[in-house]
């Protein structure tokens, strides 16, 4: 018992391996989804990108009665959440172009988290213009700079981690891999796409396997996760055949239904998952907005809940302003969360 705590309360690079993750979204990665995930089978969770200059203006407030505990910003308003019933399996995800910042954020939130991960390949330009994300792929000396900063600097409890596309030659891309690998990460992420491509572009999964079998060469025992185009559980154990990576990331999958990490994943995503998330997020005090935008990805069977008036939870979700609508209510019926969280706990203790 003493060894499975032990082994829970600190992650090593043993539990990169075998793995069926849940990837760093922003906005769609909230805490409900989070845990929703965990709930239903993923073994880790990647938490959205937060930069680094954010989280070293937030200041951590713990609810007493739920024990979520809040990041907030300058206007008193959420840039993260996080409980601490996921903090064995929660990863911090961080956009960072400076070690510095990068080191004195991830002590800020190195105590409600057991990893600290860099975001080396989000291209949108709010990230590339300031040297984040993508652009630490032809920057290697300032992205190796930051991981080797943050191993540095944190405990050996906080794992450090790396998330990084493609890069459009695949011997550029083992280079900048063995540099990554040399800083004393964990694990490697590699999203099988490079820069430019869309994410409806197929995922360039066929150049994956090599640069497994160069990352098990060099000998460092660390993890090399795919992510691109994974569907579920059961397309994770494809997905690991053709490409031999020790674990896989699903995003795109997991924010139109969270259950997808379970073999059995939740097929009903209206009558079942929505009412189920509704109710934890009003526990969790989640954002109104964020929560609605989230319950507005998912993909299910559209099934009226009032036939009389042949009305579609979406719709009356749309026009809900708040957790306390009455037509919300009376959709989900009991309406503190409390019991869909205490469910949620006693899976994942278990
Ligand atoms: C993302 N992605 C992403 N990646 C990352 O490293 N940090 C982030 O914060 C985000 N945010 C984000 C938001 C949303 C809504 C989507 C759809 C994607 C990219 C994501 O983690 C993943 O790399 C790609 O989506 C490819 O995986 P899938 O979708 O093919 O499983």
């Amino acid at each position: 018992r003493a060894a499975k705590r032990s082994r829970i309360e600190h992650l090593t690079k043993e539990d990169f391996k075998n793995g069926l993750f849940l990837a760093p979204m922003v906005r769609s990665g909230a805490l409900p989804t989070r845990l929703f995930a965990l709930k239903h089978g993923a073994s880790l969770v990647w938490g959205p990108e937060i930069v680094d200059k954010a989280v070293l203006h937030s200041e951590r407030v713990v609810d007493p009665v739920t024990g979520l505990v809040s990041y907030n910003g300058k206007q008193g308003r959420a840039i993260f959440t996080t409980h601490p019933i996921e903090k064995p399996y929660y990863i911090f995800q961080m956009g960072s172009a400076d070690p510095d910042l990068a080191v004195q954020a991830a002590r800020m939130v190195q105590q409600d988290v057991s990893g600290i991960d860099l975001n080396c390949g989000c291209p949108k330009p709010f990230s590339t213009h300031s040297g984040m994300g993508a652009a630490l792929l032809t920057n290697p000396d300032l992205l190796c700079s930051i991981l080797t900063a943050l191993r540095a600097a944190m405990p050996p409890e906080i794992t450090v981690t790396a998330k990084i596309r493609l890069l459009p030659s695949q011997e550029d891309t083992l280079k900048l891999v063995e540099r990554i690998v040399n800083t004393g990460i964990s694990a490697l992420t590699i999203h099988c796409r490079t820069r430019n491509m869309r994410d409806r572009d197929a995922a360039l999964v066929g150049r994956l396997r090599e640069i497994v079998e160069f990352v098990e060469k060099m000998g460092k025992g660390i993890a090399v996760t795919e992510n691109g185009d994974c569907t579920g559980a059961e397309d994770a154990i494809r997905v690991r055949e053709l490409t031999g990576a020790h674990s896989v990331m699903i995003a795109r999958a997991a924010e139109s239904n969270p259950s997808c990490f379970s073999m059995n994943p939740l097929v009903d995503v209206e009558q079942t998952l929505t009412p189920a998330y509704l109710r934890l997020a009003k526990y969790l005090d989640n954002n109104w907005g964020l929560t609605k935008f989230c319950i507005s990805q998912f993909k299910g069977r559209h099934v009226a809940f009032d036939k009389a008036q042949q009305k579609t939870y979406h719709q009356v979700l749309n026009a809900a302003k708040g957790f306390d609508d009455a037509a919300l209510s009376e959709m989900v019926g009991e309406w503190t969360g409390e019991e869909e969280f205490k469910e949620i706990v006693k899976v994942i203790e278990a």
